[in-house]
């Protein structure tokens, strides 16, 4: 693919590439000057430096790898233009190192970028700033509501405690920044209050972007602006997981807030050499004598209420019982339930997989139709036999096509999903990785269940209602799965199914079964 219209002649000849959304943050923040000193992608030594000890090839300290892959047709160019997903060239790449990472094989590219044009933000794009737009901190975000945005919650019960002496006039130049991929919760929000009015500091919040729930993180955060200090500045960062060791993470937080101004940063660890000092907070619980939050070593041991764990926090959203008002402010638990509905009435995929005249279709419409009966969920059916003549209509069946089929199908199910529907699917799928592909592009908007229909091949043959079966062992029909073809067997199905053993009724009862007990649907 070579560059789009829209640029300059000169750039219109040179090959065009989209990179991940990890190297796609990256970027964003090379070219808005948050990674100073970076201004491009790094090159084989700097990574191996980087790597072992944490600085670049010149002795300047740098976090994490900032690298870009490409494939191999790309390694052989000057220069590329670096483009949104929706094909937008955003950057030059000029190429000074074509390599290879001695781990993972992959072929990468290093060089500076030049900037071509801003990368193009969805919602809240009114918070964004690069470094060089935050003035001196005097909180241009409180005053304003952002675009679109909901207005200001009202104060409400006060559940934390104010630290002590009320609040000394901040003095200039400190600000605290927290970087988080989590809304904060009344615990955090005390913890910040406390290390803030201590070091006399104003507030940044940064909301790390990268999920499929970016919108909820933010809204749930600007929700909570009014118990931070005022002129608190909110300013969503891109920066998706990267799997990172977390010292090395929290560095790279503690340069990203340097970057934005920042004189402090709060985290949960202590790390060698930050850009910026790294407070962490003392510990603070619950006080249940006196109902509010406060530091640990002021609490009665016995008042001192055990915190909301993780796990029993998903367990009360996805029975749909309220988030208590002591753990979090209830816009906060009003988001989560958002980003985590009830499973009652949150989106799933049933996914069928297994051979041709397994019994797939029969158990995958009678499953619909029960669903239908029972009322409460929309279902939308993607047989295998209707998708190949609408959606994959002229694919064939060499496995390029077989994953493009099945990636068509779990891009549907995924949108069905999102939305709070039940997609059920019934292709053949026959590789694992495929379907391991659609597993987690649904589970990242709802949650995913694989049916593995594992009728003998010599049940499947038997019944051979469409012929296909005969024409494939007289050599009419190439690569057809389970004779000249292969099927790879599922190791990771939530059921499996032998329609030879039991009638359609009673393979239709067993999904439903499992998903009265997994709790998407009601017990009739
Ligand atoms: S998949 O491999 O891409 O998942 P899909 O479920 O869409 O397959 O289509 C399978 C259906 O196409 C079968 O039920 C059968 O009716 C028909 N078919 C035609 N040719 C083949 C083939 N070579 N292999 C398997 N199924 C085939």
């Amino acid at each position: 693919m070579t560059a789009d219209a829209g640029l300059p002649d000169t750039l219109r000849d040179l090959p065009a590439w989209t990179p991940d959304a990890v190297e796609l943050a990256d970027l964003e923040l090379i070219l808005a000057g948050v990674y100073r000193p970076l201004t491009g992608f790094l090159g084989s030594y700097d990574t191996a430096m980087v790597i072992a000890g944490g600085r670049l090839a010149d002795g300047t300290p740098w976090p994490v790898p900032v690298t870009l892959s490409v494939p191999k047709e790309l390694t052989e160019h000057e220069r590329i233009v670096l483009q949104d997903p929706e094909g937008v060239p955003l950057a030059v790449l000029r190429v000074t190192e074509a390599w290879q990472d001695p781990t993972t094989q992959d072929l990468r590219l290093a060089g500076p970028l030049e900037a071509l044009r801003a990368p193009a933000h969805g919602p809240f794009h009114s918070l964004r700033r690069r470094p060089d737009e935050v003035g001196p901190h005097e909180g241009n975000v409180l005053t304003e509501s952002p675009e679109g945005g909901r207005p200001p919650t009202p104060p409400g019960k006060v559940l934390t405690e104010s630290p002590e002496g009320g609040r000394p006039p901040t003095p200039p130049g400190k600000v605290l920044a927290v970087a988080t991929g989590e809304p904060l919760h009344r615990k955090q929000l005390g913890q910040l209050r406390q290390v803030a009015e201590r070091l006399g500091a104003k507030v940044l919040v940064l909301p790390l972007l990268g999920g499929e729930h970016d919108d909820s993180l933010v809204r749930a955060l600007l929700a909570v602006r009014r118990e931070l200090p005022d002129g608190t500045q909110i300013i969503p960062v891109p920066l998706p997981a990267r799997g990172e060791p977390k010292d090395r993470e929290v560095l790279l937080h503690a340069h990203i807030a340097a970057a934005y101004g920042a004189t402090h940063l709060l985290a949960d660890r202590e790390v060698e050499g930050p850009a910026i000092p790294v407070v962490v907070p003392e510990p603070w619980a619950y006080d249940a004598d006196v109902e509010v939050w406060r530091p640990v070593a002021r609490i009665e041991p016995d008042h001192v209420q055990a915190e909301l764990t993780p796990e029993r926090l998903g367990e009360l959203l996805d029975a749909g019982e309220p988030v208590p008002d002591w753990f979090t402010p209830p816009a906060v638990a009003a988001e989560l339930a958002l980003a985590r509905p009830p499973k009652l009435s949150r989106g799933i995929t049933v996914f069928f997989t297994g051979l041709s005249g397994s019994g797939k279709s029969t158990v995958a419409r009678g499953l619909a139709d029960a669903l239908v009966e029972r009322g409460g969920r929309t279902v939308t059916l993607l047989d295998g036999d209707v998708v190949r003549r609408m959606l994959s209509a002229g694919l064939t069946f060499s496995r390029a096509d077989r994953d493009l089929n099945i990636r068509r199908i779990g891009f549907v199910a995924a949108e069905i999903t999102r939305h709070g529907g039940t997609a059920i699917c019934a292709p053949i799928a026959p590789y694992a990785a495929t379907r391991a592909e659609v597993r987690r592009m649904v589970s990242a908007v709802g949650d995913f269940i694989l049916v593995h229909v594992a009728t003998p091949l010599e049940e499947c043959e038997r019944r051979d209602r469409k012929g296909l079966y005969a024409k494939a062992r007289a050599g009419l029909i190439p690569e057809f799965t389970g004779i000249s073809d292969p099927y790879e067997e599922p190791d990771d199905a939530d059921l499996t199914l032998d329609t030879s053993r039991m009638p359609p009724d009673e393979a239709v009862g067993k999904v439903l079964d499992l998903l009265v007990e997994g709790g998407w649907v009601r017990p009739a």
